[in-house]
């Protein structure tokens, strides 16, 4: 743990979902790390975490009602949003996230939450097809929108209404690490004079797991760490980062907007179909399943279901096709943005092999440019702390970027795209559209800095 929650104030705000006993963990955890701790608590949420309890934790009166006749006035409690330096809401229930979306002030949260200049942190948690209903989230499009408002989670899993899907509250280690990320991020002014000022990108990362029953799915060794080391790289040089997130062990970098937790395969593709179309650009590092079983068991395959005592034949598993994501996003821009960026994962494949491989799935998914890397090396590629790897481009340019660690990596692949793809008017622009024939146009080699051939590139 770093030491930027140091003296910061946090106002906590809990609302009234199951999971707000979790607060009290966060509290404590944001009281260990140096941080002075406000809990707000909504009326709901005291039907299930007591006052008292968070008292205890934060070691400071807890403020609940918006009008009270005690010393602690209305206006006392309203100045609590002009003292924090972070508010976190956690839980966020679907009707609180609504609330503030609606710029709403009838309790004393919602107040806090529309009063404040403090960054606002949501740690969502609800009933699955709460979180899924369009209503929810065009409530916190808006509200991320603002610039203000970030998220972390919800998870995915069981939930305490019995139903499975996205909705669970993050563990309370992840709501720090976010809040730290929040606290820590670059400061603003550089961040407005990054190369990727302005510009809204969609990164995937990680793995996908593809159930076979409640506890086994089919996965792979990806950990995530490209896709993230883009994603804080993005950040940094001030993009509005919507990281994608298959099932890993990372806390959300620094800086990174929003992040959405998938499981699976058609998880991902129900987040990207929110999130893309809007981006300028689209990274995929993920590295998705191509296929999936054709059925899932419920409960837990056994033993005895696979090998009957009958001498059956062991079972096979039948597997069907995912849809490929990222040639599903280059059909449906139709030549426009966002710029679409593809990884290939290649096993023993270097050199030209490599080259005419990528080149091969950019024109099959109709992308822009193409990474390719050869994984299964020692030390290099899918779970590793290094990589290396070729970018090929459509319009024929290679670029090679030697071993190196992912986030040095990550800045190098940017900083090839912003220089091929934007001018400098372009980076500077704010909230503008890329303007795209297929993606971003590609700057003419006269504007482009000069550049040595396919070897030794210095990017
Ligand atoms: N990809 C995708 N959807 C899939 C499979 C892959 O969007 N179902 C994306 C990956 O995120 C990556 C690119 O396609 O950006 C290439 O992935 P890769 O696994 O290298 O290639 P495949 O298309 O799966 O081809 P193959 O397995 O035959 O190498």
């Amino acid at each position: 743990m770093t030491a930027v929650l140091q003296d910061k104030t946090v106002v906590l705000g809990v609302t009234g979902g199951i999971s707000a006993y979790k607060a009290a963990e966060v509290c404590r955890l944001l009281r260990k790390a140096g941080a002075r701790v406000e809990v707000v608590m909504t009326p709901a949420a005291c039907a299930f975490i007591t006052p008292l309890t968070m008292e205890a934790l934060s070691g400071n009166s807890v403020a609940t009602e918006m009008f009270e006749t005690t010393a602690q006035s209305h206006i006392g409690h309203i100045e609590l949003a002009s003292r924090a330096d972070i508010v976190v809401v956690a839980p966020a229930t679907a009707d609180a996230i609504a609330r503030f979306a609606a710029g709403m002030a009838n309790d004393l949260l919602a107040a806090v939450v529309l009063a404040t200049r403090a960054p606002v942190l949501l740690a969502p948690a609800m009933n699955s097809n709460m979180w899924d209903n369009p209503i929810t989230q065009a409530n916190l499009a808006r509200l991320i929108d603002t610039g203000r408002f970030s998220t972390v989670g919800p998870d995915a899993g069981e939930l305490a209404c019995g139903w499975v899907g996205a909705g669970r509250l993050v563990a309370p280690a992840e709501i720090m690490a976010a809040i730290e990320s929040r606290l820590a991020g670059a400061p603003d002014a550089a961040r407005a004079e990054g190369a990727l000022a302005g510009r809204r990108t969609v990164v995937t990362a990680g793995p996908t797991w593809e159930a076979v029953d409640d506890v086994r799915f089919l996965g792979n060794r990806s950990s995530g760490k490209m896709g993230f080391a883009l994603a804080h790289t993005a950040a940094m040089q001030g993009a509005d980062v919507t990281l994608i997130a298959g099932p890993v062990a990372l806390a959300t970098p620094a800086g990174v907007t929003r992040r959405i937790d998938v499981e699976s395969a058609l998880e991902m593709r129900e987040a990207l179909r929110r999130v893309a179309m809007q981006a300028d650009v689209v990274v995929m590092a993920a590295a998705v399943a191509d296929f999936r079983p054709g059925v899932r068991v419920l409960g837990k395959l056994s033993r005895r279901d696979a090998h009957p005592a009958a001498a059956r034949p062991a079972r096979t598993l039948p597997l069907v096709a995912n849809p490929d994501l990222l040639a599903e996003l280059g059909r449906a821009r139709k030549g426009r943005a966002p710029l679409l960026v593809g990884f290939a994962a290649e096993v023993g494949v270097s050199g030209e092999a490599l080259v005419a491989r990528a080149r091969q799935k950019l024109t099959e998914k109709g992308c822009d440019v193409v990474v390719a890397n050869e994984v299964g090396k020692a030390g290099l590629g899918l779970g590793a702390e290094y990589n290396a790897v070729t970018m090929v481009f459509a319009d024929g340019r290679v670029v090679d970027l030697p071993a190196d660690r992912k986030e040095a990596i990550a800045m190098k692949i940017w900083n090839t795209i912003t220089t091929f793809y934007l001018t400098p008017a372009d980076a500077s622009a704010s909230n503008k559209s890329v303007p795209a024939s297929a993606g971003l146009s590609p700057i003419s080699p006269g504007k482009r800095r000069a550049r040595r051939g396919r070897k030794g590139n210095d990017v």
